[in-house]
Parts: C-alpha cells; structure tokens; sequence
C-alpha cells in the first residue's frame, strides 16, 4: 500500500499522541533524569522539528506559533542558536500540556496547507522524511523515559492494562558461522535511511560466528547468580568502575523479592521471565556477561552482513516477546525484541559527510564515546527499522530496550 505523503505525516503524528494516551498530566511533565525527558517535552519538540526546518523555510509569511518555542524545545542545535537547557525540561510546567497540543495541531494544520502547494519540492520531501522518522525515534524514547519515569514509583504504576502473558520456551541456542572476507555495509538506494549509515563501503571480516537468538534472563541470571557483578576480572577498567561507584548487582528493572526475582514492565511490576529476552543492560554488562560466556559482542559489520536478507522487522509491544521469526542466515530476534549492542565505536563510515547547516548536526556531531546498537526494538515504532540501522548510546546507558545476542571468532 502506498501512502500518500500527507496521509503518511498524519499516521506518524497521531501514533504520538496515541503513545500518551494512557497517561496523565503529571505523568507527561515530568523529567526522571538527565537522560530522559518528559512527554510533553517530546510532544513540542517533534513539533518544532517541522516548525523550525521545514516551515521557517518553506511557509509564505511564516510566524512561529510562540516566538519562545524557538528556544525552549530547541534540544542541540547550535545552528539553530539558544536552547533550553536539557537538565531542566522536567520544570517547564508552562506551556501546559494543553498548550502543546494546540501547538501540535497548529502546526499539524500549517503543514497541511504546506504539503498541499509545495508537496514535490525535492528539499521539502527530504526535510520531511528526516521530520518523521525523528518523531518515530522519539516514539521509541516516550516509552523508554516514561518506563523509567514510573520504575521510580513504588507503586510500580503500569503504563498499560494489557495483559502480560509468559514467553514459550526458547529454541536452544546455536551458533551460526560466517565466512567473513570483503563485503559490504551501509544504505543505497533511493529509501530513507539517516546520513549516518552512509556511504555504502567495503569492509573485510574475519571468518565468524553469531548466537542464533538474544541471550535470555535465564542465562543473565546464571551470571548473576555466578556473581558476574562481583568479579572485577570480567569487566573493562570503566565499566568495573561505573559498577563499584553505583553500587550493581543485576540489570536495570530486575528486583530482588523473598519469593523471587521481578521484573519492572511498561505492563507493571512481573514475575522475571526466564525465557524472554534479558533488556535493559548498557554496553559494559553486555561486554562483561559475553566474557563470561567466553565469547564477545559482534562488530556493527558483522551483525549488518549477517542480517542483510532479513525482510522482517517484527510487530511493536511494550516488552521483548520470545518470538522466533527466523530469517537471514537461520539468525532469529534481529528485529522487534530488543538492540544489540556492538563491539562497534560509533564512527564515521568511510566518506561520510554531514549535510550543511543545522540540520548536518543531527548525527555526526554525536560520533565520540558512543557505541552503536544493531537491529530494533519492542518500542521501536512499525516502518522504523532497517538493515543498516545505527542506533548509538554511551556506554553505560541502560534505560533503552537494548540486550544482546554473542559472537565468537571462528578461524
Ligand atoms: C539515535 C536515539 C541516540 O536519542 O538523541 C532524537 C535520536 N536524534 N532526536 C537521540 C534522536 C535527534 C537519538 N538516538
Ligand atoms: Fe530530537
């Protein structure tokens, strides 16, 4: 089915507000962390993706809709000039959750009449495909900062009422082997994809193997249980540092209960499933739990070659299901259950370069002490995720829905 473009702006905008619908007020405004940020937030600053790059340019006797907004919602762009410091965005109880929405359909309505006389412009339709998969990426963060939000709760509030059902057993792990050689990785073709997975270039790998699914809870729990967290010879120097410094013992939403270890959920607060995939770790518990496992994380183009015949991006939920869906090279959950974090610095590919302006700050700016993650998640919103995706957080971020599947070296 091909969607119009109009009709495509407004399926992405109403899944926005669709994500909020089961919260309240108090649940929108607020900013658990630095790393978070309150709905209402990603509400505007969406909003403000279009107002500031596509109507500032594009709309005949362009006015902003409040001449603050410019700065308040700005989030990085220097190009743009002043922004609202992000520590900060939990305090702006003004504008009003009301106020955001009518900013929202201000400039929902001020697009329309846009794409109705200038729908073509090459400049236009390019802005407008970054506008929208930027508001899909903040879909994905709506539900990873709103989950924190409420693990904060002793009430252990559930974003959702929907049921949640136990996993069926996983199929036994296998490992599936690769010859390696020069092959290559990166978006071609007319698709969207962000400048960051450009150029298509070569690459040369060293004959490998892959785990065939995600690592499970069950066998986290193992390295848990073997005191992974206690055993500084598993981890890097940082990583062992970040965990004597906050104090870690198990991964992000796992509690410890007399009767058992929970599970903190966008459905609430669930007895740990073993069979589903383990979620919430950073890249240094990830590193730690494959040297336990004697093997390592994949590199970001070994996972990518591997993945390369995968047609199937997996439906969204609220958490990582134990679905098989196996596909590319017999590899299951590469999409639709959770990242994977790589072996992978985030780094320019060969050739990249960022587009002029202000725009250009998107991705590239970001290319420092950062490692990419590979595949999608549960969160990550229907249309969204490709082969060549390069998600990337700092090493000891842990709040996203991000796990991961082993690696070894096979010569
Ligand atoms: C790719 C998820 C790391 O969170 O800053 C949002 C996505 N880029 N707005 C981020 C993004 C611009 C980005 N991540
Ligand atoms: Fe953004």
């Amino acid at each position: 089915m091909v969607m119009t473009t109009s009709s495509r702006f407004d399926a992405v905008r109403r899944h926005t507000l669709a994500l909020a619908a089961p919260l309240s007020e108090e649940d929108c405004c607020v900013q658990s962390m630095t790393d978070a940020s309150p709905v209402k937030w990603h509400m505007a600053h969406t909003t403000w993706f279009f107002e500031t790059f596509i109507l500032e340019r594009f709309e005949r006797d362009f006015r902003p809709f409040h001449p603050a907004f410019r700065m308040l919602f700005n989030s990085y762009y220097n190009g743009v000039g002043d922004k609202y410091p992000r520590p900060q965005r939990g305090m702006l109880t003004r504008p009003a959750l009301g106020e955001v929405l009518a900013y929202r359909r201000n400039v929902d309505e001020r697009m329309a009449v846009l794409l109705e006389r200038s729908g073509g412009d090459s400049d236009l339709d390019m802005l407008l495909d970054v506008g929208l998969h930027h508001e899909q990426q903040h879909q994905e963060l709506m539900l990873t900062d709103v989950k924190h939000l409420l693990s904060l709760n002793p009430l252990w509030p559930a974003y959702t009422d929907a049921g949640f059902t136990p996993a069926s057993p996983r199929a036994p792990l296998g490992w599936r082997t690769f010859d390696g050689g020069v092959v290559e990785i990166g978006h071609s073709g007319e698709a969207f994809c962000f400048d960051n997975e450009t150029p298509r270039h070569r690459q040369f790998l060293e004959p490998y193997a892959l785990a065939s699914c995600l690592v499970t809870n069950a066998e986290y729990l193992s390295f848990v249980e073997d005191g992974g967290y206690a055993r500084a010879s598993l981890w890097l120097s940082e990583g062992w540092d970040w965990v004597r410094a906050n104090e870690l013992m198990q991964p992000m939403y796992w509690r410890r209960h007399e009767d058992g270890w929970r599970e903190f959920t966008l459905h609430g607060l669930q007895p740990l499933d073993l069979d589903r995939p383990l979620v919430h770790i950073s890249f240094f518990e990830a590193d730690a739990y494959a040297r336990w496992a004697g093997a390592r994380l994949p590199t970001e183009a070994e996972w990518e070659h591997a993945a390369s015949g995968a047609r199937d991006f997996g439906a969204p939920g609220l958490h990582p299901t134990a679905e098989e869906a196996l596909q590319a090279a017999r590899l299951s959950q590469l999409f639709g259950a959770c990242w994977q974090w790589t072996l992978s610095s985030y780094a320019p590919y060969p050739g990249y370069r960022a587009a002029d302006g202000a725009i250009g700050e998107y991705n590239g700016k970001f290319m420092s002490n950062q490692y990419v993650l590979r595949g999608s998640s549960c969160a990550t919103p229907a249309g969204h995720a490709r082969v060549t995706y390069r998600n990337f957080f700092p090493a000891s971020a842990r709040w996203q829905f991000a796990g991961l599947r082993l690696a070894k070296s096979s010569g």
